[in-house]
């Protein structure tokens, strides 16, 4: 449980004790007033704030108490400046506290999601797409996010409220040479990276993870917005060790036939696909991106129009520049659905010659993965006692929380260089 900061000793937190909240209200770096609490997730705070009529968001870190890790994560975001990112503004100390300040941005998926308890398959689709996109542009500046859950997705506001933008680089990680593109190398972990419901198989074995295990976290998200919820939501544990293994187990045993059952074929397949790359396998995002076009265009036969379930004609009217987010489909006519060929379908029905080539490479990869984790093995075996140990000892302090985040944020120091 996070607790609240202490009373802070700057002279902007004077009045701190009087008010429950010690941030609400105040004034930071003598500009931003904080107006409204956005959220608050296991690391931070985040606040409206207000200068001179603009609005910003700002994420409070204790400095007392906090891993300070939003520095990093304030380097991140600068250097990955995209258009799925929000935009940083200034990052700064006041009091006792590491703040971040950036653009502003909508309600979180979650947020959404939890005033409407599913998503329509069209709305997904769209999502999704974007969500490739976003996932391509971080991968390809060599940084995976690690930590892909609802609440870390939020629309734009105003005229960008048609884009999705990833947020929270907390748990985010170099994860290849930029220089080489050579990959660091797949070994066991002490303790899961994430938010083990949302987790990738290989991230809740403890292993190190590579832009495959944020594709497959998408997938799960993905389902958890089409179902409603996920099966391995809400089990019965005593202990936070268990629960772990008991989300593995049961993520494990449920197969893409069933956790998909009802929903277009695509989905599935997005599952199969992102569940069997291979650790250093270059995704196809393309691919991807065409299957969730698909979706809307030939399964529902609607229009790719970046109308979600929750967009108001008001909306519609202050977008622009909505082109630009499709942007990747390339020369695909978004209305029609005969145009599109088997190329897009990611079963291994419709494989061409391409296809069997990147079968190859990945049999290849997958050897090769199969080597390093076997040389790993003996390493592993003594991590995962030690991991073990310390895991048990958090046990005894935390219970059944469904989604919390570990908190190895530390990780996520990482030279970008
Ligand atoms: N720029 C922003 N604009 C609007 N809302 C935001 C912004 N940044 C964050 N939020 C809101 O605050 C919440 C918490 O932010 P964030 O995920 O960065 O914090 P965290 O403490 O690192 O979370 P976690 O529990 O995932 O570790 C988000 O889920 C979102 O609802
Ligand atoms: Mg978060």
């Amino acid at each position: 449980m996070e607790e609240r900061p202490k009373t802070p000793r700057s002279e902007n937190f004077g009045q701190s004790h009087l008010n429950k909240d010690p941030i609400l209200n105040k004034k930071f770096f003598s500009k931003y007033k904080a107006i409204k609490k956005l959220g608050e997730g296991s690391f931070g705070k985040v606040y409206k704030a207000e200068y001179k009529g603009e609005y910003y968001a700002l994420k409070f870190e204790s400095h007392s108490e906090g891993q300070n890790l939003l520095e990093t994560e304030a380097t991140i975001m600068s250097y990955l400046k995209g258009p799925n990112i929000p935009l940083i503004k200034s990052f700064g100390f006041s009091g006792d506290y590491n703040i971040l300040v950036m653009q502003l941005l909508g309600l979180s998926l979650e947020d959404i999601f939890n005033k409407r308890q599913k998503f329509s398959v069209k709305t997904t689709a769209m999502l999704g797409y974007q969500m490739m996109n976003v996932l391509q542009f971080i991968h390809d500046k060599h940084i995976i996010h690690r930590d892909i859950k609802p609440d870390n997705y939020v629309m734009g506001l105003n005229d960008m409220n048609a884009v999705l933008y990833l947020l929270d680089f907390g748990l985010a990680k170099k994860y290849r040479s930029s220089k080489t593109l050579e990959q660091y190398p797949y070994i066991k972990k002490k303790k899961l990276t994430g938010t083990a419901r949302y987790a990738s198989i290989h991230a809740l074995e403890e292993m190190e993870q590579s832009r495959r295990d944020d594709l497959e976290s998408t997938g799960y998200v993905l389902m958890y917005f089409l179902r409603g919820n996920l099966p391995w939501q809400g089990l019965k544990l005593k202990t936070k060790d268990n629960r772990y293994q008991k989300i593995l187990d049961k993520k494990k045993e449920t197969t893409s036939e069933e956790l998909c059952k009802n929903f277009p074929v695509e989905f599935k397949q997005y599952i199969d696909y992102t569940r069997n790359l291979a650790y250093a396998e270059n995704p196809d995002y393309d691919k991807l991106r065409k299957n969730f076009i698909n979706v809307v265009t030939k399964t529902e036969g609607e229009t790719f129009d970046f109308i979600y379930d929750w967009t108001t004609p008001g909306d519609i009217k202050k977008r622009k520049n909505v082109d630009k987010l499709t942007q990747g489909i390339g020369n695909i006519n978004l209305k029609n659905t005969e145009k599109e060929n088997s190329k897009s379908d990611l079963s291994s029905e419709n494989e061409s010659n391409e296809d069997n080539q990147s079968k190859d490479k990945k049999e290849k990869e997958k050897e090769k993965e199969k080597k390093e984790k076997n040389s790993n093995k003996n390493k592993i075996n003594e991590e995962a006692k030690q991991g073990k140990t310390s895991n048990n000892k958090k046990n005894e302090e935390e219970e059944d929380d469904d989604d919390d985040n570990t908190n190895d944020k530390v990780e996520s120091k990482c030279c970008l260089m």
